[in-house]
């Protein structure tokens, strides 16, 4: 394991995330803590991309009801439970798809937990079909996400899901 991540300067965006990745993946191995883990890897992603907020929801059933509830982040302190289907975390759990919202003020029953937040992005981590968690990314800009950060994201997502 290596917790020191290197970024050569004036990288783009997916050169950025190709250099990233297998140190993310160095940086988790031999480690098996989900909560060490993804906190190490939104750090990784919060360091590399200056993201406003990055943080983890992790579907939780208590008292007979499923809910996401806030695990690891960074960044301003957030919403801690939604509902399924409610935002644009709980519409990517329902649907089980990415969504990338350019403007957060067009996306009907967006939670808005920082009004510094102007655009988003929500991946699943599914495991058997199921999701269990989503990787939720604010910006402070319109328009901060494209298929780049989903593609990679989705790859992160993946990595994920091979730790549960
Ligand atoms: N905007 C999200 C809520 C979580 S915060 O952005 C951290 C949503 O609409 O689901």
């Amino acid at each position: 394991m290596s917790e020191y991540i290197v970024l050569s300067e004036g990288l783009g965006k997916k050169e950025k995330y190709e250099s990233l990745i297998p140190q993310i993946i160095a940086l988790v191995e031999g480690e098996k803590d989900l909560i060490a883990n993804t906190a190490n890897i939104l750090a990784a992603l919060k360091e590399a991309f200056a993201f406003f907020w990055i943080g983890i929801y992790f579907v939780k059933n208590e008292n007979n009801k499923e809910e996401l509830v806030l695990g690891p982040f960074q960044g301003p302190p957030a919403c801690v439970r939604i509902a399924k289907g409610k935002g644009v975390c709980g519409t990517s759990w329902l649907t089980k798809a990415a969504i990338i919202v350019s403007d957060v003020n067009l996306f009907p029953g967006h939670i808005a937990c920082s009004p510094l937040s102007k655009s988003e992005i929500v991946i699943p981590v599914i495991k058997n079909n199921v999701v269990f968690a989503v990787i939720d990314i604010d910006s402070s800009e319109i328009a901060g996400f494209d298929s780049i950060d989903e593609i990679y994201l989705t790859k992160l997502a993946e990595l994920i899901s091979m730790m549960v």
